[in-house]
């Protein structure tokens, strides 16, 4: 019996490493500021940036911070995984990459999903609870929001 445990162990064991060289996600991160980034594009008032950054940014920008254990599979591949899917949605550093035609839904969104908590993605703030938006933090996105659409709109009459 001992011995079975043994080469399960050493199954279990081989499996860890033999994943770890497995879909490794590519880590990029930097603090540049590129003339697309949203506060280069859009007026981003410091309250509103700093929980951008705070609660936003390590998806959906390029300034990502990657802890050590996104270097470990499997929680490396969710994490690189919702890095990917949440810049390809939106990415603050890449702002200006996105049509003009649908930066109004983007704006619109940005206020829908933290109403409706869906964003920050609830699995995120279980590691990261400075991340939760307090009631305070969403009002103040989603009258930044409501300034920029008008912004948006007076320059786009219909
Ligand atoms: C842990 C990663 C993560 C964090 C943190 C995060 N998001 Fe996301 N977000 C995603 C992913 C992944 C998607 C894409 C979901 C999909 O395609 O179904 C997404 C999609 C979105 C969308 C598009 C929704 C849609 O239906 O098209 C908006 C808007 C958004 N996020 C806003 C935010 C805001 C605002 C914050 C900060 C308050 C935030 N997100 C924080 C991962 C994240």
């Amino acid at each position: 019996m001992k011995k079975i445990l043994k080469i399960v162990f050493v199954v279990l064991l081989l499996g860890f490493i033999v994943i770890q060289f497995i879909n490794r996600p590519d880590k990029t991160t930097t603090t540049d500021i590129t003339p697309g980034h949203i506060t280069k594009v859009m007026t981003v008032p410091a309250n509103v940036e700093s929980i951008l950054k705070r609660s936003c940014y390590d998806c959906h920008s390029d300034h990502t911070v990657w802890p050590w254990y996104t270097s470990i599979a499997p929680a490396s591949w969710l994490v690189g995984d919702d890095v990917t899917k949440g810049r390809k949605k939106m990415n603050f550093s890449q702002w200006d990459k996105i049509p003009a035609a649908k930066r109004e839904a983007r704006l619109n969104e940005i206020c829908e999903q933290i109403k409706a908590e869906e964003m920050p993605l609830p699995p995120y703030l279980i590691l990261h609870g400075d991340a939760k938006l307090s009631q305070a933090d969403k009002d103040i996105l989603c009258q930044w929001v409501e300034i920029e659409l008008k912004k948006l709109e007076d320059a786009n009459p219909e």
